[in-house]
């Protein structure tokens, strides 16, 4: 298979998402590394979805959030549980989307040019891997269609994964 990403105009989200999926299902076919496929993913997302500045995983491990694979500049190493956009979707396992990061009381600024952000929190047999965090320079960035596209994207990401590996 050709690893060239597929270029998207992203004026019909709904469309370009879906072919995003199948993309994204191709690359990581076959494969079960945590790793590998959450790098994967980042990259994919980072590459084809217009107006990101950083895309990236933190994952659950000892009580707290700590980075994954991810594209865009260095970020928080840790990050609590509760603490920011992505420890309150964490604790919430709800997804956030954030407008304006300006006014989400706690955010936390790793790039200050992000000014828009959704967190998808992952969740598997009902427990709480870790997040997916996507920002934006742009305010407003994300809408519904990026919300169900994105959650998407990181369900064929958790997919991939061994059965037990959040366990
Ligand atoms: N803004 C996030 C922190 C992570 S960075 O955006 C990469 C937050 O408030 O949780």
């Amino acid at each position: 298979m050709s690893l060239a990403v597929t270029r998207y105009e992203f004026t019909d989200k709904k469309s370009d998402y879906a072919r995003l999926a199948r993309e994204l299902s191709a690359l990581l076919a076959g494969e079960s590394d945590l790793i590998a496929n959450a790098a994967s993913t980042v990259a994919l997302i980072f590459d084809a979805v217009p107006k990101l500045n950083w895309v990236g995983f933190y994952f659950l491990k000892d009580g707290g959030l700590v980075v994954g694979p991810f594209q865009g500049k260095p970020a928080c190493l840790r990050i609590a549980l509760g603490a920011g956009v992505c420890g309150a979707a964490a604790a919430q396992r709800a997804t956030l989307v954030v407008p304006d990061v300006h006014k989400f009381s706690g955010h936390i600024a790793c790039d200050a040019a992000s000014n828009s952000e959704i967190v998808i929190p992952l969740i598997v047999d009902g427990t709480l891997l870790g997040v997916l965090d996507v920002d934006s320079p742009q305010l407003g960035r994300f809408d519904d269609a990026d919300r169900h596209g994105l959650e998407a994207l990181a369900a064929i990401f958790l997919d991939t994964l061994p059965a037990g590996r959040a366990g």
